[in-house]
Order: structure tokens, then C-alpha cells, then sequence
């Protein structure tokens, strides 16, 4: 499994002053340098954290590859199709949400997602959709065009250590067999942290994790080195 380090939680820190420290740029280097495989980061409709300048940077200076996380949304896609990531990530933004909250609903909007994803796919940038996992969502990904999934791990994650943790992680479990046999590669991701992303080896095929909020919070007292290097050790 590969590691992909979230790292908008260092523009967040670096927005409450409104200047240029921490920078994203040396922590996209760090993360690189540690074991991290890519690089991701959500250009938010209201640009809370990362900001275009970033992306358009990071594009340029990263040696891994750059994951765009993104909304459905017009102007977002003009810019992806302008830097051309590696791949990006659509997954659904409401302007009040603390994070993503939930999956995206592809099944209730299979057709408006087809098309939107068409012209990236054309571009050749490789796109996954953040989705919860719920078989008739992996069902309609699978229509679209994109080449992968990216299971939501909120509610196994809210889960860990309670009754209903093997619920959560047996969705998580069939859903990616689901995903596979349909021809989708898959991806997971949110609120996996050092204790709860050991079960994600029981899932056979997993392709890369995406974390960010453990290991930025991690990284407050160990260093940003050591805090993805044990993530990325813990995952290979
Ligand atoms: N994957 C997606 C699609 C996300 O939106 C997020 C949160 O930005 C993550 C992964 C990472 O979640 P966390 O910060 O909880 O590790």
C-alpha cells in the first residue's frame, strides 16, 4: 500500500497568520523525502487553505506525484486542466463542513459526474471518486469512465474500538471486492490514524491511503519526518 500525505492542514496553520510559514512546498519535500508517494491537497471552493498559488507551485516542485482533491465545480476544473496533477479526487463541498463530509453521490448524479469527469479523462489525469462505501455508489462509479475509488473511512474510523467497528470495516471490505471486480482500483482515506490503519492490510488489493489530519497532528510534537515516516512504515 502507498501513502498519500494530505498536507492542507500546513496551509491551514500558515493562513492564521496570513503568511508564508510553515510553507507547503518544504512540507510536500518533506513528506517526499519520508515516504510519502503522493502528494495531496483539496483546492476548496472558499480556498480556506490551500490556495491556487499552492497548487500551481507544488505542480511544479513536487518529484512524486500531485493528487487534486476537487469539487464539482466549474472553475476548479479549468485550473486541474491547466496544471494537469497526476490525478485528482472529486469529492462533494458544502461551505460549512469542517472537512468532507461524506461520500460523493455518484448514483443520484451519474450522469452529470460522467460528464464532468470526461474532459480530465481526456486530458489524460487519472481521476478517483470519493465515495462511501456503499455498493450501489460503487456500482454507478463504475459507469463513469473514472479508474478508481477512493472509500470514504470516516465512519469505520468514528467506529474503531466499538461495537459496530466490524460493520464499518466489513462495508469497507466488500465494497473495495466490489470496486475490484467491476475494474476499479481503490483508494481510502479520512480519519485513519496511527492506531485504526493496521485493519486497512486486511483489505486485500488497497492501493494508497490518503492521511492528513493525524499526521500534520502528529507532526506538532515529533516533527514532520518522523510523524510520516512511521505512517509509511506502518502502511507498506
Ligand atoms: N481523502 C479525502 C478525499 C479527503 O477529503 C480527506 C480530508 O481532506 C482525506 C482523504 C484525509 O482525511 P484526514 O485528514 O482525516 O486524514
Amino acid at each position: 500500500m502507498l501513502l498519500g500525505v494530505n498536507i492542507d492542514h500546513v496551509a491551514t496553520l500558515r493562513n492564521a497568520r496570513g503568511g508564508v510559514e510553515p510553507s507547503v512546498i518544504r512540507a510536500a519535500n518533506i513528506c517526499e523525502e519520508n515516504g510519502g508517494t503522493s502528494i495531496t491537497t483539496h483546492l476548496r471552493e472558499d480556498r480556506r487553505h490551500i490556495k491556487d498559488a499552492d497548487v500551481y507551485t507544488l505542480m511544479k516542485t513536487i518529484k512524486t506525484k500531485l493528487n487534486l482533491e476537487m469539487a464539482m465545480a466549474e472553475d476548479i476544473q479549468k485550473i486541474a486542466l491547466e496544471i494537469k496533477p497526476h490525478s485528482i479526487c472529486l469529492v462533494p463541498e458544502k461551505r460549512q463542513e469542517v472537512t468532507t463530509e461524506g461520500g460523493l453521490d455518484v448514483d443520484g448524479q451519474l450522469n452529470n459526474v460522467t460528464e464532468f469527469i470526461k474532459p480530465l479523462l481526456n486530458a489524460g489525469i487519472i481521476v478517483s471518486l470519493f465515495i462511501d462505501p456503499d455498493k450501489a455508489q460503487v456500482r454507478a462509479s463504475a459507469k463513469t469512465g473514472a479508474q478508481f475509488i477512493e472509500m470514504h473511512t470516516g465512519r469505520y474510523s468514528e467506529a474503531f474500538g466499538t461495537d459496530s467497528e466490524e460493520k464499518e470495516f466489513l462495508s469497507l471490505k466488500n465494497s473495495a471486492k466490489l470496486a475490484q471486480s467491476l475494474g476499479l482500483k481503490v483508494n481510502a482515506g479520512h480519519g485513519l490514524n496511527y492506531e485504526n490503519v493496521h485493519r486497512m492490510h486486511e483489505i486485500e488489493g488497497l492501493y494508497e491511503l490518503n492521511i492528513g489530519h493525524s499526521i500534520i497532528s502528529r507532526a506538532v510534537f515529533t516533527g514532520l519526518p518522523e510523524a510520516v515516516r512511521t505512517m509509511a512504515d506502518l502502511i507498506k
